[in-house]
């Protein structure tokens, strides 16, 4: 997984076997649909697709759905795991770039802490300012970060540990989280058994603290209107010291 700023790869299949995807959409889908069914989307934009999982769900609705990386490896690994169609489409693009034509999407969504990832704030108010861009006036953008004001300062939170078969041997994958200040930083262990021969290889990535009140003005700036803020996809009222997610949605204006 390649980062705005190139921090750490984690190959795509390492990436997917991370997350419990059943568990992970089950938690989302009722969210996507209630704001989707706001603006009546038919054709929809995830800016920063991963694996994909997102983008096959929205197509699995009867969406026209596109999914866009900056890494060709998830592009690759997307269209060999969901397909491709004249209703679901994957691309190489980075996030600062609305799609082409400007303007043809009723939905774009950031989600899973990409928008974290990038550099500085200004790229913050770029992207989301590609995003709205991207959509018809009135269409809904919608991003999700890690709500990094809940962590604790310092000591890591060890979130997952998974053991993935592989024809070659096996891999163990654990990821930890922590807070350092005003950023956050993801931690990956790699730890890969073949023929008897152990290899071990680290991966890390540092993510921005953002603030509700920072992403309003960057969203305001860019040409949104109806901001609103989330603290986790079961749409409880978003607060730094215990929310789980910040999401913000908003409609180009
Ligand atoms: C933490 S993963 C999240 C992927 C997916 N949205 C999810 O929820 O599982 C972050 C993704 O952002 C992508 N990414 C990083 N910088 C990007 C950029 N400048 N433009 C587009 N995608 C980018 C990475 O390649 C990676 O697939």
């Amino acid at each position: 997984m390649n980062t705005a700023s190139g921090q750490f790869e984690l190959d795509p299949a390492s990436y997917d076997a991370l997350v419990d995807w059943p568990k992970r959409l089950a938690n989302e889908e009722p969210f996507y649909r209630r704001r989707f069914a706001e603006v009546a989307a038919q054709r929809v934009l995830d800016v920063a697709c991963g694996t994909g999982h997102d983008v096959a769900m929205f197509h699995s609705w009867g969406l026209h759905a596109t999914g866009a990386d900056l890494d060709p490896q998830m592009i690759a690994f997307c269209r060999a795991k969901h397909g491709q169609s004249e209703t679901l489409h994957w691309v190489v693009r980075p996030f600062t770039e609305p799609a082409t034509p400007p303007g043809s999407f009723d939905a774009a969504a950031c989600v899973g802490n990409s928008l974290a990832l990038v550099p500085d704030m200004e790229t913050v108010a770029h992207v989301l300012k590609a995003m709205l861009a991207s959509l018809r006036p009135g269409g809904i953008c919608i991003t999700q970060v890690v709500n990094l004001w809940r962590l604790a300062e310092g000591p890591t939170s060890w979130q997952k540990c998974q053991h993935r078969p592989r024809p070659d041997g096996d891999q163990i994958l654990i990821k930890g989280m922590h807070r350092v200040g005003v950023c956050g930083h993801v931690d990956f262990i790699d730890l890969r058994l073949t023929g008897g021969r152990f290899r071990s290889f680290t991966h890390a990535a540092r993510f921005l603290g953002l603030r509700d009140t920072d992403l309003r003005s960057a969203a305001l700036a860019g040409g949104a209107a109806n901001v609103r803020f989330w603290g986790s996809y079961q749409e409880t009222p978003y607060d730094p010291a215990t929310s789980p997610d910040l999401i913000l949605t908003c409609l180009r204006a």
